[in-house]
């Protein structure tokens, strides 16, 4: 059996909480590879809204196995709050939730580093949730980190080496702290985790596609903020991409199935950065009210913009995307004409790649279609699709050159209408 890898394409919140939850009857385990608690992913079902952060979007389908992986960073303390919410609305997880011992822990220190680093920036500041998620992979590729499986032997004495060092960088930078509930909370998250299965993800997620089991692996962020292809240095500090799968749960490239890229049929950002096709006026605002674009973690508001098929084009290039997901193309039910970004004008000259940098002199070339202006909402199978809706998903198609094959419209599971179901 190969994994399916299911990741954003823009700059994160895209969906892909929702989706993970509705294909998740079709896998036999779910697992997320890189990030931390700056994701935050919605799920809606029977009348309940749920955000994820640490925990995989498998979770409220059956008694399916979810995994946290090596290339995950756990904050213990997020985690247990996370984790005993749900146990309260009556989701167990301690049977199946397993968590990888190479999976790193994000330390309080960590999120007083964030704020420290940011601090230091002032107006070039990346925008970061501030959850400790840079500090914390920068330790483990400076191999200084900890890991989830450093509990299970000598954790005082390295969690103390690990804190002097930090707190001897916070002292350099003359950065004001206080760390005493940060800690407490902290240490009581450790003691949650050891009731967990801490396991070796990789021998796991191996034997389990080898026993013909299928596995569905869920990314956060975007590829738009992939340490490596995004709008670097406003970024997160993982490989949001697919490739992003392999070294985070520790699978050969030749183990990649389907690759789902999920995409809004506008596009947000939340935190510092550039955005070519950003909107300023009525329209940006009309997005961001409809589409109630705000973060699901920090409450911030999200920028909002027309779709940008160049960025797009880029980000299914690096990703190998396979099939597309479209998201919220209710929001735009209203408008009387779209727009979708399908080239760069730069220094004078028209572009239709990703170049190298795009913070300053770019300026969207944008094609104009007329708008469905129909509701959506309600709709449940593509052949209720307006004339116009359906122009501009084989519009969108035949410029990113992959089949669109899941439309969501709207928050709930059940408003999601799968394509081509002759297939
Ligand atoms: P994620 O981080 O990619 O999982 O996305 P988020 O949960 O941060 O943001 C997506 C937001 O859009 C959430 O509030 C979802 O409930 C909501 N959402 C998802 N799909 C749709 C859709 O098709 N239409 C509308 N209107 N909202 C959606
Ligand atoms: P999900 O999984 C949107 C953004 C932050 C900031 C940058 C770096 O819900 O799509 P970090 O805290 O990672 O160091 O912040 O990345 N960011 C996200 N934006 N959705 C996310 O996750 C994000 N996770 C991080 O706003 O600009
Ligand atoms: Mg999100």
């Amino acid at each position: 059996m190969k994994v399916d890898v299911l990741l954003g394409l823009q700059w994160g919140d895209e969906g892909k909480g929702k989706v993970v939850d509705v294909l998740t009857p079709h896998y036999d385990v779910v697992a997320r590879f890189q990030g931390g608690p700056n994701a935050g992913h919605t799920l809606e079902f029977e009348g309940q809204k749920y955000v994820l952060r640490s925990i995989p979007s498998g979770i409220f389908q059956g008694d399916k196995v979810n995994i946290i992986g090596n290339g995950v960073v756990l904050d213990p303390s997020l985690f247990k709050a996370e984790a005993e919410a749900l146990e309260a609305s009556g989701h167990s997880l301690k049977e199946r939730l397993h968590i990888s011992k190479k999976a790193h822990l994000i330390m309080p220190t960590h999120r007083i580093l964030d704020a420290a680093y940011e601090a230091q920036k002032g107006d070039a500041k990346v925008g970061t949730t501030g959850k400790g998620i840079g500090p914390t992979y920068t330790d483990k590729v400076s191999r200084n980190g900890l890991r989830v499986g450093d509990i299970l032997c000598n954790f005082e004495e390295k969690y103390a080496k690990a804190k002097a060092r930090h707190e001897a960088i916070l002292k350099s930078l003359n950065y004001e702290y206080d760390i005493t509930k940060l800690e407490k909370q902290w240490m009581e998250g450790i003691e949650y985790l050891r009731q967990f299965h801490l396991v070796d993800s990789e021998h796991e997620v191996n034997n389990l596609l080898k026993a013909g089991k299928s596995v569905l692996c869920e990314g956060a962020q975007g590829t738009m903020l992939d340490v490596d292809f995004g709008s670097y240095p406003f970024v997160t500090s993982s490989n949001t991409i697919c490739a992003g799968a392999c070294t985070g749960l520790g699978l050969g490239p030749n183990k990649i199935g389907e690759v789902y890229g999920i995409m809004k049929a506008y596009c947000t950002r939340v935190g510092s950065g550039p955005f070519p096709t950003e909107l300023f006026d009525e329209d940006g605002k009309t997005l961001r009210d409809l589409g109630h674009e705000y973060g699901a973690v920090t409450g911030r508001e999200r920028r909002c913009g027309w779709v940008d098929l160049v960025a797009l084009r880029y980000s299914i290039m690096v990703n190998g995307v396979t099939q597309l997901i479209l998201m919220k193309s209710d929001v735009l039910d209203g408008f009387d004409k779209i727009k979708a970004c399908v080239g760069y004008k730069m220094n004078g000259e028209e572009i239709d790649y990703f170049p190298y940098d795009i913070t300053e002199g770019v300026e969207p070339i944008y094609v104009e279609m007329p708008g469905w202006k129909t509701d959506m909402t309600k709709m449940t199978s593509e052949d209720e699709f307006p004339e116009e809706f359906n122009a501009y998903i084989s519009f969108l198609e035949e410029q990113l050159e992959t089949p669109i094959k899941i439309v969501s419209v709207g928050p709930d599971r059940e408003q999601t209408i799968v394509r081509y179901t002759e297939e």
